[in-house]
């Protein structure tokens, strides 16, 4: 949700930033901008309406030298997508610029006291009237850049990760944040500072996470210093290593980062795994948990919070949990929990389930159930993200960077997390058997085998979407554990086609949904031959008596259902609990594939963000 990035050093910063854009437009991607250090008395300014592409045309023939910038790439909030409305933006008098990730609640009140004072505005956003606010306070106060930033956030509600520059200093950029990210790169004679590591990745190795309430001075040539925004005292900050690698954020031959994504999930299922599960498969050990045993042993109830896709896991870790743990397990959806009146003790623990581990939901939701005492536990995939910073424990699903916007090798990531924490904590309580846990930990080591099997179904996948792309509707059935998984199948073909699609759990289709059936709606049914197959198999007969195309997913061998469903799809036998994984990979495939002949932009589907910063 924007992206924000800055350079001062040797390089030419229009390069560096151009770059570390293209990385972060997985966060918003309706417009760009980029500002570069005073030059002839002015800072230059381009921006475009749409992608970073757009901006390097709309840049061609104009001047791009200078070693010191910031840059952003926009998901509106206030005011639509154009140039005037994208950032950076400057002040009045054209002499500060800023770049800005995040919401300004109290905007409107200060844009009335500035009008007062004789400025005047151009865009419609929150950020120009923090970045008229520096400056009024600049030159109110007669002081420096900084203590006029310091000065102005005081005055804001709201979130921000902020950039500033001043036409008159270019060697020096001022940067804060509260509620949204904002990583500083630290290189041999230059800095950068990002929404997240990724632009950092091949250029410095060394990165500082800044601290909510921290405020940073990135001076040329000189140490990085970071202060708390509160006491204007310098804070301790931990220089940390990025291990992660510039062909991780690559599209590595493949069409887009969707399908690269989808097609690594053996390589990144066993690295979820990797060390977590021992004893050939007898012992899964999540040092999250059994550095908490006592949380664990002690707990009444579990409540997990998060949204979109990590929602969809939740509810299947909702299964798996009871299932090893005994334990009673809510989900909420992160946004509505903390107005529902939530009843949290000190006796629950609260998972927040998250692959950005920024989404603004989440994190209030973490702060709530902290506040009332209740053990957090976050499940992650970006190293250093707030969730991680912000919960008692937790556990990285360690699939490496998710670049495409809608989520695939997170999701599956989430539910074998899920797996080895029920688990652990049901080994820890002695409400899960040996062998049981032994027969789900082999599945998961041999995950990555089944899953590559399940890939060998893409020609099969592609020529099915083919058959499929004039639907305007689709209905995704499931019960049991791939309820979750039909509704995660739904929001995939939604997200990247913007076919109107339903997840439903397939018993309930009588009560609605069946009024919808007709021989223009396809139904995917997910049917693994489980505990809930005879059931599905009613579900599947009454789609087909009403004229319905159906379209199942199958274990290998199911010979009955290819006599009933139209099309199957077959996927190898594994324990009921992580049918969900092996199910999900096909359901990613139909959607890419039908998203992509409609023409889509697949990695980057429209009005949606990957990483959701606002409420
Ligand atoms: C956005 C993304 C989804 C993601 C959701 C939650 O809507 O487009 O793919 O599932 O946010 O994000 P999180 O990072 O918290 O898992």
């Amino acid at each position: 949700m924007c992206g924000i990035v800055g350079y001062i050093g040797n390089r030419n910063a229009y390069d560096v930033l151009i770059q570390g854009l293209k990385r972060l437009e997985y966060r918003g991607y309706d417009s760009a901008g980029i500002a570069l250090e005073g030059f002839d008395g002015q800072l230059r300014v381009y921006k475009a309406k749409g992608k970073v592409s757009d901006l390097e045309k709309a840049v061609e023939g104009k001047d791009v030298t200078g070693t010191l910038g910031i840059a952003h790439t926009r998901w509106a909030t206030h005011g639509v997508p154009n140039n005037v409305n994208a950032h950076p933006h400057l002040s009045q008098s054209g002499s500060i610029a800023i770049v800005h990730n995040g919401t300004i609640e109290n905007y409107g009140v200060l844009k009335e006291a500035l009008i007062r004072e004789g400025y005047t505005f151009k865009s419609e956003t929150d950020t120009e009237v923090l970045v008229q606010l520096i400056e009024y306070v600049k030159v109110k106060n007669k002081c420096g850049l900084f203590d006029a930033v310091r000065e102005a956030l005081h005055q804001i509600e709201g979130a921000y990760a902020i950039a500033v520059i001043e036409r008159d200093d270019p060697d020096t950029i001022v940067v804060a944040r509260k509620s949204s990210p904002l990583v500083i790169g630290v290189g041999e004679n230059e800095t950068m500072l990002a929404s997240d590591a990724t632009p950092i990745v091949g250029l410095m190795d060394k990165v500082v996470y800044l601290k909510d309430d921290e405020m940073a001075v990135i001076r040329r040539d000189k140490p990085l210093q970071v202060l708390s925004l509160e006491t204007n005292h310098p804070s301790d900050f931990d220089i940390q290593t990025l291990k992660m690698s510039v062909a991780e954020l690559e599209k590595g031959g493949y069409e887009t980062f969707m399908l690269k994504e989808i097609f690594e999930q053996p390589d990144r299922l066993r690295d979820c795994v990797r060390g977590r599960i021992l004893d050939d498969g007898a012992q899964v050990v999540l040092s999250g948990v059994r550095d908490n045993r006592k949380r664990f042993l002690e707990a009444n109830r579990v409540v997990i919070v998060a949204c979109g896709t990590s929602w969809h896991a939740a509810l299947i870790g909702k299964h798996i949990i009871q299932d090893m743990c005994k334990l009673p397990v809510e989900v909420e959806y992160a946004s509505e929990f903390r107005y529902s009146g939530p009843i949290i003790t000190d006796k629950d623990i609260v998972i927040a389930i998250s692959q950005s581990g920024e989404t603004a939901d989440t994190l209030a939701a973490i702060q709530l159930a902290k506040n009332k005492g209740a053990f957090v536990y976050g499940i992650c995939n970006v190293v250093g993200a707030s969730i991680p910073r912000n919960t008692d424990s937790g556990t990285y699903i360690h699939v490496g960077p998710e670049i495409g916007v809608a989520s695939t090798k997170a999701f599956t990531g989430q539910v074998t997390v899920l797996t080895l924490l029920a688990l652990c904590a049901g080994q820890i309580r002695g409400t899960v058997d040996e062998e049981k846990v032994r027969m789900v930990g082999q599945a998961l080591m041999q995950m990555p085998e089944t899953v590559k099997e399940v890939l060998k179904l893409d020609g099969q996948i592609q020529q099915l979407a083919r058959t499929f792309t004039y639907a305007h509707n689709f209905l995704y059935l499931g019960r049991g554990y791939n309820y979750p998984t039909a509704l995660e199948g739904a929001l995939k073909l939604k997200e990247i086609s913007y076919i109107h699609a339903e997840g439903y759990p397939a018993a309930e289709m009588k009560h609605g949904p069946i009024a919808l059936i007709d021989s223009e709606m396809p139904t995917v049914v997910i049917a693994p031959t489980d505990s809930l197959y005879d059931k599905i198999v009613n579900n599947v007969q009454q789609v087909k008596s009403r004229g319905g195309a159906v379209i199942a997913i199958v274990n290998k061998g199911n010979a009955s259902m290819q006599d009933m469903a139209d099309y199957c799809l077959e996927i190898p036998e594994v324990p009921e609990c992580l049918t969900p994984i092996v199910a999900s990979v096909p359901l990613q495939l139909l959607a890419y594939y039908i998203a992509k002949y409609k023409g889509r932009n697949v990695d980057q589907p429209r009005n949606l963000a990957k990483s959701v910063t606002v409420e």
